[in-house]
């Protein structure tokens, strides 16, 4: 079948939404839940690559890429190939029950990622918000301790006790209740709008000074906390990356008082910032790392790697009906192989291209405010003075707007940031068409500032 999708670059053809679309869009009013965050009607019908085809035959180039999880792009041959052979072989068991070889087999890949001063293990789930919990209950069995510590503007999940930690707009909180209790949020390292003017790679020193001077001696004692779980570059945030030293500082405040270093890299890992996890780049060595997301390809699989001596927890303390689902594991291991054998490369290589281009935007644009991130997790905050530094959400929702009507896929993040978060596979080519199209409708918001 001949279909949009064997373009490389967008195409355009009806008014947006469609016809096609707009009937899917009345249908999905009448039985869906109204609580989904749909940023503009997109469609979708079918995908390939880092195209997507909607339901009139439109084809957009995906920069958002289902929230940072395609990684190596829609349909990978290689990953649709091992889905299909698995699923003909066996499609669940439960590893809780019993064995299979794929849950050690990716395991062990994992487990090559991690720094080698240690041992480590893995326990795998479904989704994000899961490897959060199972992280809390692990990091609270092994410390006999209860306290955890959290950042503003985090996101963690939307279940009970990852919604306790989730920080990030009041509405994902409000009405549910009491939370998890002992939990704390203290402000996350945010350079652009550091109230002490220091730089990207400076800025969040007060905030240790507010951790160990005014939290461990007015809240509670470091002894009773259990973890701080930080996401090493805000993704719901606004793709905010914390300077290199403020996560070396956390290290250091966890060893000495053993804490659990939790990081958070559901959105920000498997490859997007050119390195494993994006936390390598400040080269410390946490005691339990989250992934899900980009790990899969679009099956549904997270995982928590956890230091062998802090993954004591005996038989019956966790388990799970999904987590481990040989189907979703063979996704995960031929997405594996395809980050490692290139798209990690890639992903450094263009983010570094798409830089180059598009660094200098707060100089030609006037509500550009700042452009940041690493590799392909690049974060663009849309102001409407840049003087004052006024957030302005509805300019940042125009521009997402006006890129999805020019056959642009992208997501807005935080109160008034674009995420740029294509799969790991695009080219220059296809960097260059997105950025005319960035370009093009930051333009056209312009005049309505
Ligand atoms: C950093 C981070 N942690 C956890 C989650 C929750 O993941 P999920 O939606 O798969 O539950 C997200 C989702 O956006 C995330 O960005």
């Amino acid at each position: 079948m001949i279909t949009a999708t064997e373009t490389k670059l967008p195409k355009i053809k009806t008014a947006l939404p469609g016809p096609k679309a707009k009937e899917v869009i009345a249908y999905d009013a009448k039985f869906m839940s109204p609580s989904l965050t749909r940023d503009y009607p997109l469609v979708a019908e079918r995908a390939s690559g880092a195209i997507v085809e909607d339901a009139d035959g439109n084809a957009f180039l995906d920069f958002a890429a289902g929230i940072a999880v395609c990684s190596t792009g829609h349909c990978h041959p290689k990953v649709v190939a091992a889905i299909q052979k698995q699923a003909a072989e066996m499609i669940h068991i439960a590893g809780t029950d019993f064995y299979h070889r794929h849950m050690p087999e990716f395991a062990e890949k994992l487990v090559s990622t991690m720094p080698k001063s240690d041992k480590w293990k893995v326990f795998f789930g479904n989704s994000g918000t899961e490897a959060v919990e199972g992280a809390i209950k692990l990091a609270r069995y092994h410390t006999k301790r209860d306290k955890l510590i959290a950042f503003y503007g985090c996101f963690h999940g939307r279940t009970l006790g990852s919604l306790s930690l989730t920080a990030s707009k009041s509405t994902q909180r409000k009405n549910f209740g009491t939370l998890l209790g002992g939990v704390e949020h203290i402000p996350y390292p945010y350079a652009y709008r550091c109230a002490l003017g220091h730089t990207r790679e400076t800025c969040g020193g007060e905030i240790i000074e507010l951790l160990e001077q005014q939290i461990f001696k007015r809240l509670f004692a470091p002894e009773e906390v259990a973890a701080i779980i930080v996401e090493p570059v805000q993704g719901e945030g606004g793709f905010i990356p914390a300077p290199l030293f403020f996560l070396q500082e956390l290290q250091r405040i966890c060893n000495k008082n053993g804490i659990m270093l939790i990081l958070d890299e559901v959105q920000a890992g498997m490859g997007r910032t050119g390195k494993w996890w994006a936390y390598d780049h400040a080269g410390i060595t946490p005691d339990i790392v989250l992934t899900a997301k980009g790990i899969a390809s679009g099956m549904p699989v997270a995982a928590f790697i956890a230091k062998e001596s802090v993954m004591n927890w005996k038989v019956g303390s966790h388990g799970t009906t999904y987590g481990g689902n040989p189907v979703c594991l063979a996704a995960a291991s031929a997405t594996f192989d395809l980050i490692e054998g290139g798209l990690m490369a890639n992903a450094e290589k263009v983010g570094n291209y798409i830089f180059s281009k598009i660094s200098d935007w707060p100089n030609r644009f006037k509500i550009v405010g700042d452009v940041r991130g690493k590799g392909l997790m690049i974060g663009v905050e849309i102001v409407r003075d840049q003087r004052t530094k006024e957030r302005a959400a509805d300019l940042r929702d125009a521009v997402v707007d006006n890129a999805f009507h020019r056959g642009l896929l992208t997501l807005g993040s935080g109160e008034n940031s674009i995420r740029i978060s294509p799969p790991l596979i695009i080219d220059e080519e296809q960097a260059d068409c997105a950025i005319r199209i960035m370009e093009e409708s930051i333009r056209e918001a312009e005049k309505k500032a």
